[in-house]
């Protein structure tokens, strides 16, 4: 049998009744079967039994009429701002998830450029993009989903406070990879549920010295590795590994900084509820003040809420 590899999309992204461009399989017994073939319509009776998060599967030489369809749909102008974001988000994830899952660092670091000037194009050309985008957070704690997240907040955060595209672009993946060195961590650490003991939680704040040596070794930018190794510094001073504070700590560190634990906090674990968004950046300005440069503070609440500010104002 021939060895064709495949790609994961997700059953949201795809238009019900409208010929597909390219051929769907499912897995079953761990195959992938064929279960609608390119031209043929994605009949609605057919998903509707799946949830948004399920996923078809595309062979890979098929990945470019895949980028095609999705790329129509986000210059369609039938589509809304919200609609478009949330197309956006769905087909990055299993992006996401691919370079998460890749074990050629190179090839994700590569890979990751293109999705992060995705999400730069989308908030160049739709100026309410972002405030839908940074509504939409699953909210789950995969390393890949928070990874996007991370990057997508980062990257609101950087264009509120005047960011070029180019920064931008530094500042997503740098986000993106914040938890990169957690790579190097033991599994039973990363996915233990309780709290972790002195030697495991050592072990655990080795992550951005890890990710540093990673960006390093494949020639990353300053600011990419800052993101990286400086992402748990704290204003303050009492942060790790190297107890920076204030403005030496680099900006888009601050940023990522903030960004992190505000989806942290929203995020649902096993063991706490999510908190609401208004909650959470309160939390981070109260029980948490000082860790956080409090300018990039405020500009998070007009990310956030940004919406409403600009509904006032214009
Ligand atoms: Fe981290
Ligand atoms: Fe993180």
């Amino acid at each position: 049998m021939e060895n064709t590899s495949y790609f994961k999309i997700r059953v949201s992204t795809l238009v019900p009744n409208s010929p597909t461009t390219f051929d769907l399989f499912i897995q079953l017994h761990g195959r992938q079967v064929l279960y609608l073939r390119a031209g043929d319509q994605l009949k609605p009776e057919k998903i509707a039994h799946l949830d948004r998060a399920d996923v078809f599967f595309v062979p890979e030489e098929q990945r470019q009429a895949y980028k095609a369809f999705i790329f129509g749909r986000l210059n369609d102008s039938e589509l809304n701002a919200g609609e478009k974001a949330s197309l956006l988000r769905e087909s990055s994830l299993t992006l996401a998830e691919e370079i998460f899952e890749q074990p050629d660092v190179s090839r994700a670091l590569n890979d990751s450029k293109e999705l992060i000037e995705q999400f730069i194009t989308f908030m160049e050309q739709e100026p309410e993009g972002m405030t839908h985008l940074v509504g939409l957070s699953s909210h789950d704690f995969y390393t890949y989903n928070h990874s996007l997240d991370v990057s997508i907040y980062s990257l609101g955060l950087g264009s509120v406070v005047g960011y070029s595209s180019e920064e931008l672009g530094e500042l997503g993946r740098g986000a993106l990879f914040h938890d990169i060195g957690k790579r190097n961590v033991d599994v039973e650490i990363i996915c233990k549920k309780g709290p972790l003991d002195d030697i495991e939680w050592a072990q655990m704040q080795k992550h951005p010295q890890f990710g540093l040596r990673l960006l390093t070794d494949y020639g990353c930018s300053e600011a990419m590795r800052a993101c990286c190794f400086e992402h748990h510094e704290s204003f303050l001073g009492n942060g790790y590994p190297q107890r920076l504070s204030g403005q030496e700590i680099h900006p888009m560190a601050r940023i990522v900084a903030i960004t992190d634990t505000y989806d942290a906090l929203t995020t649902k674990r096993s063991y706490n509820q999510p908190m609401s968004p208004a909650d959470a950046l309160e939390f981070m300005k109260t029980k948490l003040a000082g860790k956080y440069d409090p300018d990039l503070l405020d500009a998070m609440y007009s990310v956030l809420f940004r919406m409403r500010e600009a509904g006032a104002a214009s």
